[in-house]
């Protein structure tokens, strides 16, 4: 049971760690992150724009030595940033022996499903037990990780008091002596530039008020405004909710857009004219299936854990149903599309655009199109991609495609262009004039007026 009392959150004034508040205030704590992917580096890049020193933890050694380097290998960060961070005293290591000299320690490491759909902690494991024997008092653990709730109480703290080497345990008062432990989801939402980074409202849930109020200090220095919370749960859980949210409602659309196509009405006009209400309607726009890290699996994580109460979580279920079903969706409407010019999917040639699961980003993860191009060539299609991001595109967990981005000339050759991402560089004027037949999931060629062109 929720009680009142425990839903009143106001930061105590407290007494412990003044040290770590001193060194925050005068920006000589020691900040390491563990995980420096798409998370964890732009979170090292705002602490070192706020003069820290950071210190980047990662166990991909390629990753680290192209940091101490000064170069970057995500698209969006030029290594000028890198180069800055160095001069406030940025530097990455494999070597966890440097957490000892660390006064923060906040995780970033991924949280997939596993092959069978389930939660796969092993990585917020590992990091936890790589950390353990480094930890020593008065240091502050932040979990940024997107998990299921219980994971900080449940998993990272036993981990971290059974392994440290010193016997401490999660100081839950100021009182108490020991290490302090918080989570705080990330919003970052990659791409997306309309809210600057230190603008997004940092969520934390303290195990206890002074690690929330130690966690509340670290990310008031980068970030505008901080949201506390309750607890590590009611953090973990709104980060889910946030996630959730758009996943059902993403399904809502691609579901309706199915119903759309059926009663030949244009989805995308709809919900442009919905949008234009000012209150009660938020736009999502429907697609070839979702990707990314986070919205395809979080919800999973809720769902497992449901189960651990009796509980169904229906929505989540239903809408991973839809949106599962996207890819087969545009496989059946590329293939209508070829019949009626008289061909079959079976030895056409189809050039799938953009292999990102989301425009003018570098990432591949869980992206619809790795599905799309399997299912293309199961059915006997030729197919090709292009991607300015990916120039190849090999092996992955759930792909095995071994493909180069072919270059976007000729476009007349090929029986179908089928957009799945609709990338800000392509000129889709010019895909539209040069192609056959284009297949479109992403609305990307609206208002170039053409009868080759098939809205999907
Ligand atoms: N990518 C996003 O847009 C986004 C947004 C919000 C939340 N998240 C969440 O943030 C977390 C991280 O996601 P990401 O996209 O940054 O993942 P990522 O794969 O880009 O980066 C994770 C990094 O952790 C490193 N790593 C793995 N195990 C490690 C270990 N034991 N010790 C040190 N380093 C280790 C990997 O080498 C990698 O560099 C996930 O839980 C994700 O759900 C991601």
């Amino acid at each position: 049971m929720v009680t009142k009392k425990e839903m009143k959150i106001a930061l105590p004034s407290t007494a412990a760690s003044p040290s770590l508040l001193n060194k925050v205030d005068n920006r000589t704590a020691r900040i390491g992150v563990i995980g420096l992917g798409y998370v964890g580096l732009p979170l090292t890049l705002l602490f070192s724009e706020e003069r820290f020193a950071v210190t980047g933890f990662d166990v991909d050694e390629k990753k680290v030595s192209t940091l101490n380097a000064g170069g970057s290998y995500i698209v969006r960060i030029p290594a000028t940033e890198i180069e800055a961070a160095q001069r406030s005293g940025f530097r990455a290591t494999a070597d966890y022996a440097q957490i000892a000299q660390m006064d923060v320690i906040i995780i970033c490491v991924p949280t997939p499903l596993t092959e069978f759909h389930e939660p796969d902690l092993s990585y917020i494991r590992d990091t936890a037990e790589a950390i353990a024997p480094h930890l020593h008092e008065g240091q502050l653990v932040i979990l940024e990780s997107t998990t299921y709730p219980g994971t900080t109480e449940e998993v990272l703290i036993p981990i971290l008091e059974e392994d440290n080497a010193h016997g401490l345990r999660a100081a839950r008062d100021a009182s108490a002596n020991g290490f302090y432990v918080a989570f705080s989801p990330e919003r970052e939402d990659p791409g997306n530039d309309t809210v600057a980074r230190r603008d997004l409202p940092k969520v934390i849930g303290g195990a206890g008020p002074v690690a929330l109020e130690l966690a509340s200090a670290v990310y008031s220095s980068i970030f505008n405004r901080t949201i506390p919370v309750s607890t590590p749960a009611t953090a973990e859980m709104t980060k889910l909710l946030e996630n959730i949210y758009r996943c059902v409602n993403i399904a809502l659309v691609n579901e309706l857009k199915q119903l759309c196509q059926r009663m030949g009405i244009d989805i995308f006009e709809v919900i442009d004219a919905a949008k234009t209400k000012p209150f009660g309607f938020q736009a999502f726009y429907p697609g070839p299936g979702l990707g990314g890290h986070c919205i395809p699996i979080d919800p999973f994580y809720l769902s497992w854990k449901a189960k651990q109460f009796d509980f169904r979580t229906r929505f989540i279920e239903l809408a991973g149903e839809v949106n599962t079903a996207m890819p087969y969706y545009v496989i059946e409407q590329t293939a209508a599309a070829l019949n009626e010019q008289a061909k079959a999917l079976k030895n056409s040639k189809i050039l799938v655009l953009g292999m990102s699961y989301k425009r003018d980003v570098d990432d591949l993860r869980e992206s619809p199109s790795l599905t799309i191009i399997e299912l293309l060539r199961k059915r006997g299609a030729v197919v090709s991609y292009n991607d300015p991001y990916f120039p190849y595109v090999g092996h992955g967990r759930h792909y095995h495609l071994d493909m180069r981005s072919v270059p976007l000339d000729d476009l007349g050759q090929y029986d179908c262009v089928l957009i799945v991402t609709d990338h800000s560089d392509y000129d889709y004027a010019r895909i539209v004039r040069e192609s056959r037949l284009v297949v479109d999931t992403r609305n990307a060629t609206k208002g170039i007026a053409s009868d080759n062109v098939v809205l999907c």
